[in-house]
């Protein structure tokens, strides 16, 4: 990992100065999770659009659960503070939108709350789904919020972020999971994002994808068993072990030629090595075959991704057949197998799969043609295996991660490292776990409403492997 010495410098005493002085770029330090951190280190703003919001009474027990205090007015004082004194976060209820105009009372209530959101502070706009609307203004005025997150998330500051949820009709009450993701350091590196939470088909008595009643929201998924490919090294490992601190027994899969690696990463979490080449004829067998001596699996993270860039006009076949093999054609083998196991004693009613993206199979990137190939191809597997997946009451979502500080990124050109830091809306790069907390959230029962989504870690940039 390439050390972020910019970041060093304007952080310092006399480079905050200089920086101050010369208008260079801050570089906040966000605030991370760790077991026991509360939702919020502050008081919340909650705010409604309309007078039809569906939401804001579900955000309201959700906070009140989590022990924060929440305000309704944002230019009023809080707690013998002044009307300026800082917040944790500010929410608002955007459903039930009838037309632009509506839009007014948004920025009514955000205008203040950027200047008073403090640092790595969270602003949450929770609107309805806009394919959901027939009529023109009322769809025009739900798809208005993207443009008005994806830009506050620009401008705001020391670290906080801006994210908009979609709640289908009739989904209110399966937030809870997402509502805590987005709002706590979980998701320090989301920022200028919209996730949609939807109405999960068959929730009926003999559902058992999961609730958040009763969730131990230190350990998510105590007593899961999890499956992480490409578990030796980089983000992989880093999945692992957050998978492995939020409650899961973890079968790490790697290739033999990592397997002193493996070992370790598997000693580390407490949980078991399975050298494997994924594109082995009978990996997903041999996974299925692994995980019996602890009961089945729960969660399967397909990490595992190789690069073989070359630009368009000098690949060859060998190495484009051996990106696509790895990135994209294992998965759809390993799922194919999951598919068909068993219940009991292969992939678990109410699993998850959660599938590794890049920002590269969204946005394009020079020289990377096969890669984007295959991270593009891994969000149509997302789209087409969601639905099949739901009769088994599993999901199935993609994180796509932007420049994350890895060995990867570490060999870039200095240049283009840094373009990939300081493009970003936080001035920085992600770390592993920041990927790692995402797809941690993706894989709880509580998350159960999320399928098929697919969810950048890149905060708000576009440039990524
Ligand atoms: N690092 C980034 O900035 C970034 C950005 C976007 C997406 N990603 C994606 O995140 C994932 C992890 O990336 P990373 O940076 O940690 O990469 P990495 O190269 O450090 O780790 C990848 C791991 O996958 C294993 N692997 C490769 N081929 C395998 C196979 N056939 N069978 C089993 N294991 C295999 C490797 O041995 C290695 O341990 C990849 O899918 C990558 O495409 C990374």
């Amino acid at each position: 990992m390439s050390h972020d010495w910019y970041s060093d410098f304007v952080n310092s005493g006399v480079g905050k100065a200089i920086a101050g002085n010369v208008g260079l770029p801050p570089v906040p330090i966000l605030r991370r999770w760790e077991p026991g951190q509360p939702l919020l280190s502050g008081a919340a703003l909650l705010g409604t659009a309309t007078t039809n919001g569906r939401v804001a009474k579900i955000v309201r027990a959700v906070l009140a659960d989590a022990g924060v205090e929440v305000h309704e007015d944002p230019a009023a004082p809080i707690g013998g503070g002044s009307s300026t004194s800082k917040v944790a976060a500010a929410i608002v209820d955007a459903t039930g939108l009838s037309s632009p105009s509506d839009l007014a009372a948004i920025q009514g209530f955000l205008t203040p709350c950027m200047k008073r959101v403090g640092a790595s502070g969270r602003i949450l706009v929770i609107g309805d789904v806009p394919a959901e609307a027939d009529r023109p203004a009322v769809r025009a005025a739900r798809r208005a919020l993207e443009g008005l997150v994806r830009s506050a998330a620009k401008e705001a500051r020391y670290g906080a972020t801006v994210n908009l949820v979609h709640v289908a009709d009739g989904a209110e009450n399966d937030l809870e999971s997402t509502l805590r993701f987005f709002l706590s350091s979980r998701s320090a590196f989301v920022d200028g994002q919209r996730l949609d939470v939807g109405v999960v088909p068959g929730t009926a008595s003999d559902f058992s994808g999961g609730s958040s009643a009763g969730t131990d929201w230190d350990r998510p998924i105590a007593g899961k068993v999890a499956v992480v490919t490409g578990a030796a090294r980089g983000i992989g490992r880093t999945v692992a072990k957050t998978l492995a601190r939020d409650g899961a027994t973890v079968v790490c899969v790697d290739i033999p030629s990592a397997g002193d690696a493996l070992a370790r990463t598997a000693n580390e979490v407490g949980g078991t090595a399975l050298q494997l080449d994924i594109t082995a004829d009978g990996a997903g067998e041999a996974i299925v075959s692994h995980c019996r001596r602890h009961g089945g699996i729960d969660i399967v993270v397909h990490n595992a991704g190789i690069t073989r860039d070359k630009l368009l006009a000098n690949q060859d076949t060998d190495r484009w057949n051996s990106v696509i093999d790895v990135n994209l054609n294992a998965q759809l083998a390993i799922n194919d197998v999951l598919l068909a196991s068993p219940d009991d004693t292969g992939f678990h009613r109410g699993g998850r799969i959660v599938t590794v993206s890049s920002m590269a199979g969204i946005a394009g990137n020079r020289g990377q043609t096969s890669y984007a190939s295959s991270k593009a191809g891994v969000i149509g597997l997302v789209d087409a295996t969601a639905p099949l997946l739901a009769d088994k009451d599993a999901t199935i979502n993609a994180v796509a991660p932007g420049f994350i500080e890895t060995d990867m990124t570490a060999a870039m050109p200095v240049g283009t490292r840094e373009a990939g830091r300081r493009l970003s809306s936080l001035t920085q790069g992600g770390l592993p776990v920041d990927v790692a907390e995402t797809i941690a959230w993706f894989a709880q029962g509580a998350s159960y409403a999320v399928n098929g989504q697919v969810l950048r870690v890149d905060g708000q940039n576009f440039l990524g492997a």
